[in-house]
């Protein structure tokens, strides 16, 4: 993770402020000592995570609808499997979870912005929500 990447800025508030914020976190638990990431990730953060990504995952939806773009469904089924590995690890949370729980959202993150959300910003910048104006 290298900070917030402008490539993936779609021009909505709620995904940008989303997308920002999840990288954010991630940054700062990159940055953690063993210890520190005991204490931080807790089950209350994985729920509070998953809200998050709940409503991040709605608005992108909304998103994908109003410009009509063409890889919805598969986007969409990534972010259902997505939600319910983390259902998952906060169901089953103990102690190592904790390292799980970051690989899994570090991995899946990195790899679902590049290849998922880059190209929905690419598609909205190259053609805006309808109804705009
Ligand atoms: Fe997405």
């Amino acid at each position: 993770m290298t900070g917030w990447d402008a490539t993936l800025a779609t021009g909505n508030p709620v995904v940008d402020a989303v997308h920002r914020h999840l990288q954010e976190l991630l940054e700062i638990v990159d940055r953690a000592t063993p210890r520190q990431r005991q204490k931080l990730v807790t089950p209350r953060l994985l729920r509070d995570l998953y809200k998050q990504f709940e409503g991040l995952f709605a608005a992108e939806h909304a998103l994908m609808r109003d410009c009509g773009y063409d890889r919805q469904s598969r986007h969409e089924i990534e972010h259902k499997a997505m939600l319910s590995t983390l259902a998952q690890l906060i169901d089953q949370f103990d102690e190592n979870c904790v390292n799980m729980a970051i690989n899994f959202l570090e991995k899946w993150l990195a790899s679902h912005l590049k290849a998922e959300d880059r190209p929905l910003a690419e598609f909205i910048r190259q053609r805006p929500p309808r109804g705009g104006g």
